[in-house]
This record gives structure tokens, sequence and C-alpha cells, in this order.
């Protein structure tokens, strides 16, 4: 294992669902049941500080209004990309920098990672790319506007194996109708995972989704030239298979 590799936990060998207790956690999922730290609205201000205002760091209910402000002309810009659950920013840091002229948004709810991502844009010079310790799920449908979003990058997401976390998943049903609404036409969603349970169970949830076209792995050709996250990295290391799957948004 090279020294600079993270170790990851592979979890166990199968992947499954509770889905009585997911369709009950989901009856509450608009109340915020599952955001990882709970509501946001009432995060403590004192705990874990952003980097000062103006850096490119937020969090939607406790920046300065100017600040939120620079956030959203920086977000009206086309084309713009989001990463959800950046870890630590080894794919959108590298990403960023190859395309100067797009516009990209992290979210990572570890604040370390955040805070990361941050200090190590403002260090590569990298005017293009904010981030929020937020948790996306939250932040998403309150932040942009329906066809605002060209690539969703989902790499790696936690599969949350144990029952009563199900809900925190980011492959539920009303988060992908988010995923669904906020990519313009044609955009996509880039997903990878290396547990195939999860795989499996994302590519029926978001193949049976209107907004969605089935897994074309010829758009794999646009992202050939990504760096690889830190999770597969040690994938690489142990040999452990993973899959990327690509879903473009219907036209219509
Ligand atoms: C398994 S790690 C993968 C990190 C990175 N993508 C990689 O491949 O190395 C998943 C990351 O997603 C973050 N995360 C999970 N749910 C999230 C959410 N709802 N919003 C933002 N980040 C989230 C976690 O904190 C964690 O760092």
């Amino acid at each position: 294992m090279s020294p600079t590799t993270p170790m990851y936990r592979v979890g166990p060998g199968h992947f499954e669902t509770d889905e009585a207790r997911l369709q009950k956690a989901l009856e509450r999922y608009h109340e915020g049941k599952g955001l990882i730290g709970g509501d946001p609205r009432r995060r403590p201000r004192w705990l874990h500080p952003l980097p000062p205002e103006p850096a490119r760091a937020f969090r939607l209910h406790q920046s300065s209004p100017e600040h939120l402000q620079r956030l959203q002309t920086f977000l009206h810009h086309r084309p713009l990309e989001i990463e959800i659950g950046s870890g630590r920013g080894d794919f959108i840091l590298d990403w960023a920098a190859r395309h100067p002229r797009r516009h990209f948004l992290a979210f990572e709810v570890k604040y370390k990672l955040m805070r990361r991502i941050v200090l190590k844009a403002e260090k590569q010079g990298l005017g293009n790319l904010w981030a929020t310790d937020d948790d996306a799920r939250y932040d998403l449908p309150r932040l942009l506007p329906p066809a605002s979003v060209s690539v969703f990058h989902i790499l790696f997401p936690d599969p949350w194996w144990k029952p009563k976390h199900q809900a925190r998943r980011l492959f539920v049903p009303p988060f992908v109708d988010v995923l669904g609404l906020l990519l313009e036409p044609g955009g996509i969603l880039r997903v990878a995972t290396d547990v195939p349970g999860y795989g499996d169970y994302i590519v029926e949830l978001v193949e049976g989704h209107p907004d969605f076209l089935p897994h074309d792995p010829a758009l794999a050709e646009r992202f050939a030239d990504a760096a690889p996250t830190s999770r597969q990295a040690f994938c690489d290391e142990i040999g452990r298979p993973y899959t990327y799957y690509f879903f473009a948004k219907r036209s219509s």
C-alpha cells in the first residue's frame, strides 16, 4: 500500500435494503430525516468555523448574505458541475484545474476534508471551485434552479449498510428526483461504486426514473482524463473491482 493512499473499510460482501424500513424513513425525508449532522438550521455557529470569507466555502445557514450573493453569482455560470461526497478532493481539485472555464461545487460533509479542499484550491489558485460541508441533500433543492447542472459526480458514495442508516444514502427516490430536476437536458449523472449490490440498486433506481436514459458506457470517454478519487486509488492498490455508471438526462 502506498504511504499516501488512505485505508478504507471494504464492508460486508452483500448489500441489502430493508424496503419497509426505508419507505417509513422516507415518509419523513422532507423533514430532514437522514441528514448528516442533523438539521443545518440548528447547527452551532462556534463549531468548526469556516475559513474566513471571502474564502470559497459556505454554509447555507451560517454564511453572510454578501457571501451567499457571491456564491449565487458563481453558480450562475455555465457549465456548472457538482461533486457530492468529494472526500479528500483528489478528483475535483484536479478536474477543476483541467477545466478552468467550468465552475465547480464540492459537497463534503466532513469538515476537515471540506476545509482541505478549500485550502488546497486556494493554494492552487483555483477560482472556479467552491465547497461546503452542508449535506448536499439539504442544499441542492434550495440553492439551484431546475436544469442548471451539467454534470453530477457521485463517486464511491457511502453504502450505509445498516437498516437504521439507509435513509442517509444518496441513492433514494426523493434525491434521484432532485438530481433529475437540476440536471440540464443531456446532462450527466456520473457514478462509481465498489459495492456491486449498491451498483445494481443505483442502476435500477436511476434507469427506472423518467428523467434518465439507461447507463451508457460510451459517455466514459468524456471523463477519460479524470484523476482517480482516493477510494478508487485504494481499490486499485488492493485489486478491488469497481464500476463507473453514466446516466444522461433525457432531452424531453
Ligand atoms: C466513501 S467516501 C468517498 C469519497 C471520495 N468520493 C472518494 O471516492 O475517495 C463518501 C464521502 O461522501 C461524503 N458524504 C456522504 N454523504 C454526503 C452528503 N449527503 N453530502 C455531502 N457529502 C456526503 C462522506 O463524508 C464521505 O467523505
